[in-house]
């Protein structure tokens, strides 16, 4: 088992682990001295592409994606999202796994569970790669976004599917949008850390999707809190250049490139 990974595993019930996803290098870099976890999220397509789901991600977008971030990360350990399709079953699943983790050298790659699937995933740690796991809210197979776990026979169902991706050779479970006592009961039944998203304090750590903390998605749910509101401060800089531009006031003589050779 890779270093960062044994590292994540031993922070539970000790200190608790910080995840951000990114898309691209600038982010990444910023993102390298605080994070425990970078995930190249398959929100991607939501949040950079602009498409309704998350089902229109091809292996080559996370790829491509993936080597973008690879150039400003040194310290976190980084996790790719297996695209809606590419492990829908053993064969794929290890064929594709094995080709973004040889084309990317990312640390591990993430699953969502369908509530069946952990064969899969039990293959890909028998080959030697990790695996996130994913329960509660998977967008990839659940066409509506609601609270999970909310019931005591729904929590002790997702407890039942959490211990079922722990047996299978997970390192860690990402759970999304769960109630925080069905949270709370996972976090403390299983042995791997839980990584929190819209699912409470409970959790061994949490994750959110950076341009939604950042207040650039315009996509914000209770669960969401936003850091900055980085659309505002966009748009002031963009309105001064605008205006700028308009009366001629750039690019000022200190923009000129004075002595530069043109090649
Ligand atoms: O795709 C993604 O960004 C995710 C996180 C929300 C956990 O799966």
């Amino acid at each position: 088992m890779n270093k960062k990974i044994k590292k994540i595993i031993s922070k539970k019930n000790k200190s608790k682990i910080v995840s951000l996803t990114a898309y691209s290098k600038n982010i990444a870099k910023i993102l390298d001295k605080y994070c425990d976890i970078v995930l190249v999220g398959d929100s991607l397509a939501n949040v950079l592409y602009g498409h309704k789901d998350t089902h229109k991600i091809s292996l080559d977008n996370i790829i491509q994606h993936t080597l973008s971030v690879k150039k400003g990360l040194k310290k976190p350990l980084l996790v790719v999202d297996m695209p809606k399709g590419t492990y829908a079953n053993k064969r794929l699943a290890k064929k594709n796994a094995r080709l973004i983790l040889k084309l990317t050298k990312c640390d591990a790659v993430k699953l969502e569970s369908n509530s069946k699937n952990y064969a899969i995933i039990k293959e890909l740690v028998d080959d030697k790669i990790s695996v996130m796991g994913h329960i509660g809210y998977t967008p990839q197979f659940k066409k509506k976004f609601k609270i999970e776990g909310d019931t005591k026979t729904k929590a002790l169902h997702l407890l039942k599917e959490a211990k079922l991706i722990e047996k299978a050779g997970a390192f860690s479970i990402v759970l999304e949008c769960i109630a925080p006592k069905a949270a709370e009961l996972i976090t403390k039944k299983i042995n791997i850390p839980t990584i929190g998203i819209g699912s409470s304090i409970y959790c061994d750590g949490q994750i959110l999707v950076t341009d939604d903390m950042l207040g650039l998605s315009g996509f914000y749910p209770k669960f969401v809190k936003k850091y900055v509101h980085l659309n505002r401060l966009i748009e002031k800089a963009v309105k001064k250049y605008t205006r700028d531009v308009k009366i001629s006031k750039f690019p000022g003589k200190k923009n000129f490139l004075n002595g530069s050779r043109i090649k």
